[in-house]
């Protein structure tokens, strides 16, 4: 039998950077745990752009349908921010969600106890946090029409359209309902069924899916209240289910609880595959941060939780994502700091790839 096979998707800015961490990783696992993926590698948003004159080529949308998992760094920077908006860099992202019918986005968040003292908030709010964020991400006012920037009268009008229908929305509740089972049975809908009927019918539908899983305890919450909640009190949620575009502010949000935007991982999962797994990519919730790009600086934590959690929903490898995590946990309890995570004083940060050795000298330490 084959490898299972990872399109690694580097991207712009701190991506390429980030992902060279990841790739130590994945060899790691194949000379010490002998679990060998085969790997390759191809261009996405500005760096596609450069090469090719467009953010995805086709070629490379074809490659990711057929492998079993895509890896993605980030994509964008300032240097494409006149491109016209087709062919910008997040048009690519954007495509192989869409094309690959990534519907349901997991964004964890969990607070490692050797960062609670280091987050925005007061330690014994964020301590031992371990939230689950469930974007939906192939619908909503992401890619609802009409769209565009059209004349109206003597002047332009902008115009993105919020829409979702019955069943965008019931896929996305049952895949938060099931993870809320496998969690702590809770799950709080965010939408704005007060000003928006694309949120009343999402809390319809959500309240629908949810009789199906009387085990678990189910809420809803105004969107702008949950963002409020989430610094108040956020654990007071296990599982967040949220629409595309309040689930990419909320989830930046909740990166902050954890210590970095630099700790967020993410899964974007679709239907499953031939071998009984989902479509999947998975991709860290940072963008490519330009302010630090190419000075060593990222925090590629984001990226490696990203490869351990394609570790746990596409390669049937719990364990050993087990193993990666607590490796992570390890290396920050020992004090190991990037840049973005000091707030210690006289703590000096390593580099993006120091902090990947150090979370290899952990793997090892793990045998
Ligand atoms: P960003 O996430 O790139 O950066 C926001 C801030 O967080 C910056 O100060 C940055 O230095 C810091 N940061 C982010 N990741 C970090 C890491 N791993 N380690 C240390 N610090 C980190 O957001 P932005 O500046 O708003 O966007 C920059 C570009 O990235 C834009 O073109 C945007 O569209 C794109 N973007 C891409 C993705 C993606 O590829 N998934 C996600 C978000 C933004
Ligand atoms: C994210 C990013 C993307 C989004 C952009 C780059 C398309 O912000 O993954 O959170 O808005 O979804
Ligand atoms: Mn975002």
């Amino acid at each position: 039998m084959s490898n299972p096979s990872i399109l690694i998707l580097p991207g712009d800015g701190i991506g390429p950077e980030v992902m060279a961490e990841v790739r130590k990783i994945i060899g790691w696992f194949g000379d010490k745990r002998d679990i060998q993926f085969d790997v390759s590698e191809d261009l996405v948003g500005g760096s596609a752009y450069d090469a090719h004159g467009t953010p995805l080529h086709d070629d490379t949308m074809a490659k990711a349908q057929e492998v079993d998992a895509v890896l993605l760094g980030a994509v964008g920077g300032p240097k494409y921010d006149d491109l016209d908006f087709s062919v910008k860099p997040e048009r690519g992202l954007l495509r192989l969600r869409k094309e690959m019918d990534l519907y349901s986005n997991l964004r964890p968040a969990q607070c490692f106890d050797a960062l609670a003292d280091f987050s925005s908030l007061k330690t014994d709010v964020v301590a031992g946090l371990d939230i689950m964020i469930v974007r939906e991400l192939t619908s909503g006012v992401y890619f609802g029409e009409p769209r565009g920037i059209f004349e109206e009268g003597n002047e332009r009008v902008g115009i993105n359209t919020q829409r979702y229908t019955e069943s965008e929305i019931e896929r996305a509740a049952r895949s938060a309902f099931e993870l809320a089972m496998r969690r702590n049975k809770k799950l709080c809908s965010m939408e704005k069924a007060n000003v928006m009927e694309s949120g009343i019918l999402w809390r319809e539908v959500v309240t629908r899916v949810g009789a199906e899983y009387p085990e678990v305890e189910l809420s809803h919450m105004y969107a702008d209240n949950g963002a409020m909640q989430l610094v108040r009190w956020p654990k007071q949620f296990d599982v967040i289910l949220t629409d595309n575009l309040f689930g990419d502010l909320l989830s930046d949000c909740a990166a902050m609880l954890t210590g970095s935007l630099g700790m967020l991982p993410s899964a974007s999962l679709g239907a499953p595959m031939a071998n009984g797994r989902p479509k999947a990519l998975y991709e860290p919730v940072h963008g490519s941060a330009p302010d630090i790009a190419g000075q060593g600086k990222a925090n590629p934590i984001a990226c490696i939780l990203s490869f351990a959690m394609a570790l746990r929903y596409s390669f049937d490898q719990g364990a050993e994502a087990d193993r990666l995590e607590k490796a992570v946990e390890k290396v920050l309890a020992d004090g190991v700091r990037t840049a973005d995570l000091l707030g210690e004083e006289g703590v000096t940060p390593v580099s993006t790839s120091e902090m990947g050795d150090a979370v290899i000298g952990a793997l090892d330490a793990s045998l």
